[in-house]
């Protein structure tokens, strides 16, 4: 299984420089990532090579136009492969692990249309793309940023990709709740000791003490995200002790 992408930014540069580092550019190099970052500047037919102009009914900022980007994704899809086209901005659907994992089984490229002013001719949004994509509520400079996090967050579940195949399976947010407590040698520092049960070399007290920190986290955290996760009954079990020992969740969280 591998995955493509298909940039169209003003900053192929930016595109360039991150995927060409470590996980990203070993997953490239052992044929599991394919990334092509296009400039939409290559695309326009003007000799100042215009990507932005004035806003119709006037207004601050500038809007990316049509033209080039309908050029720029006419001659990306020339060589006929299927391609989901999405374009990122502020007003897209809220990108998320469920998001990641279902665009990592995708079997079509992914062409992710990066946008840089004010915004983007509405025409496009309509007209030429499948789906919007925010990665969270805030805005950003430019889409480029927004298309690396979204590479990078796949190409992380492409097997083969992270040196051990487990480690995207265990963490956050891949069972629904946030993340364990992770600690390495030595087995105090400074006073602070690593947990009892991590040194037992007990595999089922190791996995029970994992599973009840990562909960533990989660309500004190993020409670939210435990209405949507698929807890078990014993989940269920842990989390009813966790509740019935303390009477409010912020405390419930022993770091500082
Ligand atoms: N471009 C500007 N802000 C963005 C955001 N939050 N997500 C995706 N693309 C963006």
């Amino acid at each position: 299984m591998a995955i493509g992408f298909d940039i169209i930014t003003i900053f192929p540069e930016i595109i360039e420089a991150y995927i060409g580092e470590s996980i990203l550019k070993r997953a490239a190099q052992k044929g599991l990532l394919d990334v092509k970052a296009y400039n939409l500047r290559d695309f326009t037919t003007d000799k100042h090579r215009t990507v932005d102009d004035y806003p119709y009914g006037g207004g601050s900022g500038m809007v990316m136009k049509v033209g080039p980007i309908y050029n720029a994704l006419k001659a990306v899809k020339a060589d006929g492969a299927e391609r989901l086209t999405l374009m990122l901005g502020p007003q897209g659907k809220t990108y998320d692990q469920g998001m990641a994992e279902a665009l990592s089984r995708e079997s079509r490229r992914i062409l992710l249309l990066c946008g840089r002013y004010e915004g983007i001719d509405e025409r496009v949004r309509e007209s030429l793309v499948d789906d919007e994509i925010s990665i969270g509520d805030y805005v950003l400079t430019g889409g480029e940023l927004a298309a690396l996090v979204i590479i990078d967050s796949i190409a992380r579940l492409i097997p083969g990709v992270l040196g051990d195949e487990d480690s995207a399976k265990e963490e956050s947010f891949t069972w629904g709740i946030l993340d364990y407590p992770h600690y390495t040698r030595p087995p105090e520092f400074m006073g602070m000791k690593v947990p009892q049960e991590l040194l037992s070399g007990h595999h089922k007290e190791i996995a029970d003490f994992r599973r009840k920190e990562a909960l533990k986290r989660t309500l004190a955290r993020r409670p939210d995200l435990l209405e949507k996760a698929g807890l078990s009954k014993r989940d269920s079990e842990i989390l009813n002790e966790l509740c019935s020992h303390k009477t409010g969740t912020e405390d419930l969280e022993e770091e500082k």
